[in-house]
């Protein structure tokens, strides 16, 4: 960190001063050509980053409206539906759990408020279903527990128990999401699953034998970053039957735009992830949704597995127009300020305010 600063201090500082702030994309395009690489090795995207959203911050307060409505103008009214990391495994815990995030997302109640309770409720309920069966409930990197369990499926059957505990309806109120995060066991070609090596085409079926179980409405990197012939058939057999599920690119993208056209081109996912500091500027942001959404993709905003207490995504993710946020669980301060940010957003647009609910599993 402080050689990200000794970067903004040394080299950023004297190029940038006196540039008009309030021009963005003007300023992010500065600071690229100050790095001059394409994966911006030069400076580092913590620098070009912080002083891009600083600069973003900045004019918003100049202009005296919060970040949200100055990076989406009137028309910033609608909140994501968030992706709840309540169940953690893979490499974010030390449980044995192949896959990395199991995940609730409530699209209930018409309101970003009300989804959020029902997240609290049902995470809470799933601490003491864990407590009942002598299940560890200590957290894992983003706030989810992180339980010895048997196998995956098992995440899946505590999560709707926990749910149909709370009274919520299952595949009505509250959906599943899954981060396989599969780059991580993927090795010579084959997925290390449960014991056994087996191809991308047989770990499909195993998400398609789930889906037609659990109302699974999301799938991260269910397949290697490299292995698109997989994420290609996935889709395929996706859009050909009725229940379609999002599709979602993070490892494959890593937020990057030739990656991203190259999905689309393909046909490889629906969804991008988008994080932040891996693409690195704000401007770069903008465009990566804005061409993930010209292609009928949807996009959630995303915190990392480390984290700070800082809330610019949550403002992103309404100013950009993003259907959903996946920023953890329901604790751990680092992950709660994110959905308080976007409680204070509700409370300040007010009347006007919507919030995406099942439209954001809609293609
Ligand atoms: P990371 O995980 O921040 O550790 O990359 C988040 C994710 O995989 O979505
Ligand atoms: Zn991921």
């Amino acid at each position: 960190m402080l050689h990200a600063i000794q970067n903004i201090n040394e080299k950023i500082a004297p190029k940038v001063l006196g540039v008009n702030p309030l021009d963005q994309a003007a300023l992010d395009e500065i600071l690229l050509k100050i790095d001059g690489t394409e994966n911006k090795t030069a400076l580092g995207a913590n620098a070009i980053l912080g002083v891009s959203l600083a600069c973003l911050k900045a004019s918003a307060l100049s202009n005296g409206v919060s970040l949200f409505r100055h990076i989406g103008g009137e028309k910033a009214n609608r909140l994501p539906v968030p992706l709840m990391n309540v169940l953690n495994g893979g490499a974010h815990a030390d449980n044995g759990l192949d896959i990395q995030e199991f995940m609730v997302a409530p699209v209930c109640g018409g309101r970003f408020s009300e989804s959020l309770r029902a997240g609290s409720e049902i995470f809470h309920l799933l601490k003491k279903i864990l407590s009942e069966k002598n299940l560890s409930t200590a957290v894992g990197d983003e706030g989810g527990f992180a339980p010895h369990l048997k196998n995956n499926e098992e995440a899946l059957q505590l999560l709707v128990m926990a749910i149909e505990k709370s009274g919520y309806r299952l595949g009505e109120d509250v959906f599943l999401a899954l981060d396989v995060a599969s780059t991580e066991f993927f090795a010579d070609g084959l997925y290390k699953f449960e014991g056994k090596k087996i191809s991308g085409e047989e770990l499909g079926e195993i998400y398609r034998g789930w889906s037609r179980k659990y109302p699974i409405a999301s799938m991260e990197d269910g397949f290697a970053e490299d292995d698109w012939s997989s994420w290609q058939k996935f889709c395929k057999a996706n859009e050909a039957g009725k229940n379609k599920i999002q599709v979602v690119g993070d490892d494959l993208f890593v937020t990057n735009p030739k990656r991203i056209a190259r999905g689309i081109e393909e046909r490889a996912a629906n969804a991008l992830l988008v994080k932040v500091n891996q693409i690195g500027s704000f401007t770069e942001t903008k465009k990566a949704v804005e061409l993930a959404h010209s292609a009928g993709f949807h996009a959630v905003m995303s915190h990392r597995s480390g984290e700070t207490e800082d809330v610019t995504i949550a403002d992103l993710s309404v100013g950009l127009g993003c259907e959903q946020i996946k920023t953890g669980s329901l604790c751990r301060g680092e992950r709660t300020a994110k959905y308080n940010q976007l409680l204070r957003i509700q409370e300040e647009i007010g009347t006007n305010v919507q919030f995406w609910g099942a439209d954001a599993f809609r293609f």
